[in-house]
């Protein structure tokens, strides 16, 4: 299937995800990176590995709509069929969504729906947990809210801070979300209501 990924920063999930195709274990191509950061390192390997590497400036565009019109334009023009967010710091707006249902995927560093939004290994942490772990989902239009597709748990240790915490479950996470990438180019992802069913 063609993918983009859509980043804002280090980009390691990208990474592992580029690894497992480069491995044959995912029956994908990467056709685009995207974004929204010019000096992301994300962006800057993309480019490394002669993938087509795009900035799309916020700054250009009114507003968050016009914005994910002008990620749509280009995704379809690509013929994107999977868009995996990657550290994206920036919410989808409705329309992405309606245009890709059940084609968007994220990564985010809780076992959902515990601990959404920013820093959630360090709310996590914070609170006092004793597990932890990370979690692929499809995107719908809640932010860290549609359906799960992986996740993994990770223990929280004595000695640990949030930055130890956080490795831990980064490990992690660079393991289940090439699975997730390798399941839905496989069509092996079936959705039912909130439930997603490996076949
Ligand atoms: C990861 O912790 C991911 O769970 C969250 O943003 C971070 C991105 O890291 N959504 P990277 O850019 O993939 O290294």
């Amino acid at each position: 299937k063609k993918i983009a990924v859509l980043l804002s920063g280090r980009g390691s999930n990208f990474v592992s995800i580029k690894k497992k195709i480069d491995e044959g274990a995912i029956k994908g191509e990467i056709v685009a990176v995207i974004s929204n950061k010019a000096d992301s390192k994300g962006l800057e390997f993309a480019r490394e590995q002669g993938l087509e590497a795009i900035f799309v400036n916020p700054k250009e565009f009114d507003g968050r709509e016009a914005y994910d019109r002008e990620l749509v334009r280009i995704l379809k023009e690509k013929g994107v069929e999977l868009v995996c967010l990657a550290g994206f710091m920036r919410i989808i707006s409705p329309y992405f969504v309606s245009e890709f249902r059940n084609r968007i995927l994220n990564i985010h560093p809780s076992l959902l729906p515990s601990f959404k939004g920013l820093d959630a290994q360090k709310q996590a942490f914070e609170y006092g947990v004793k597990f932890a772990g990370c979690t692929v989902h499809f995107v719908d239009e809640e932010m860290d809210h549609g359906n799960i597709i992986l996740q993994a748990v990770v223990p929280v240790l004595q000695d640990d801070d949030d930055h130890t915490l956080a490795e831990r479950i980064l490990k992690e996470e660079h393991r289940i979300y090439p699975e997730a990438v390798a399941l839905f180019c496989e069509d092996r992802l079936k959705v039912e209501g909130r439930k997603v069913f490996v076949i």
